[in-house]
């Protein structure tokens, strides 16, 4: 209409950076592309090669069987180390065998108190010493509420449970406002938010890497010139320090945050 600019559309401009072309054909399946990097590896040698100390943990293991994506293990050994050695509370949501929880007691120490979530009521047998596994589904907000009362509050959340969309988005509600004030969260396996089988596709409304991209307005909503109060809220970002984007895990980090300062220091300008 005249007077009114028109507002472009498709991608915005740089989106097609480093774009160095794909198969005419998407895969058939989310199975395909899964089974398609599946490898096997000597624990032994992957010991002896431990680049971190969480890539050490879970090599060590050889008790309960445990399933990790390879490049997870440096990333939780960026944001957990600190972890190490202290009374830490982790809830793993999604036990699976209980390696994974096993590999948590290794790397976090006997201090840590590691409790699990999942919906297979086999998994039962996996409470042992040190460990606690609860019955049900990550999409009960009032389990999740009763877990955090007992666990006397959460520092770390790492959610490798159904990969649904909506149940990682339910789940995230509940517990991120009752981690800890520098607690991180963790999302697994966030290829699957691109699955429509699992409640996501590409930009697909409800897919969980959309809620997280919509978080990320959130963590800038004292810069947004939008008239929209809500798009301007900082109650998020008032909590959370960042948002660690990485190929199929998207990572919170909260912190209470005194107001952002502009500084300046020295004194010379321009002539
Ligand atoms: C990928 S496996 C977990 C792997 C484990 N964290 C590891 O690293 O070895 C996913 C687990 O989530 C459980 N699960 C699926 N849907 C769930 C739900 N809605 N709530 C809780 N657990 C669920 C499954 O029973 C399964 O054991």
């Amino acid at each position: 209409m005249f007077g009114l600019k028109k507002r472009r559309r498709g991608p915005p401009a740089g989106s097609g950076l480093l774009c160095s072309g794909a198969p005419a054909q998407p895969p058939a399946s989310w199975e395909e592309i899964v089974c398609g990097y599946g490898a096997s590896v000597d624990p032994a040698e992957a010991r002896a090669q431990a680049g971190n100390a969480a890539e050490a943990a879970f090599f060590a293991q050889d008790d309960r069987l445990a399933t990790k994506w390879h490049h997870y293990l440096e990333i939780y050994d960026r944001h957990l180390s600190r972890y190490r050695g202290k009374p830490v509370r982790l809830l793993e949501l999604g036990v699976f065998q209980g390696g994974s929880l096993q590999m948590w007691r290794r790397y976090l120490g006997p201090q840590a108190v590691i409790h699990g979530l999942d919906i297979n009521p086999g998994c039962r047998e996996i409470t042992e010493d040190g460990l606690k596994v609860h019955l049900g589904s990550q999409a009960d907000p009032g389990l999740l509420r009763r877990i955090a009362e007992e666990m006397g509050g959460i520092d770390v959340v790492i959610d490798d449970a159904g990969h649904i969309s909506a149940e990682q988005i339910a789940s995230f509600e509940v517990l991120y406002p009752l981690l800890a004030p520098d607690g991180v969260y963790i999302v697994e396996d966030v290829h699957a938010s691109y699955w429509p089988d699992h409640g996501g596709g590409l930009r697909a409304h409800g897919a969980f890497m959309e809620y997280a991209k919509l978080l990320l307005d959130r963590l800038h909503a004292r810069y947004v010139l939008d008239p929209d109060p809500f798009a301007r809220d900082p109650g998020f970002a008032d909590v959370t320090h960042g948002i660690a984007f990485h190929d199929s895990m998207v990572v919170f980090e909260k912190r209470l945050k005194p107001l952002p300062r502009s500084l300046r220091v020295g004194h010379r300008t321009l002539s």
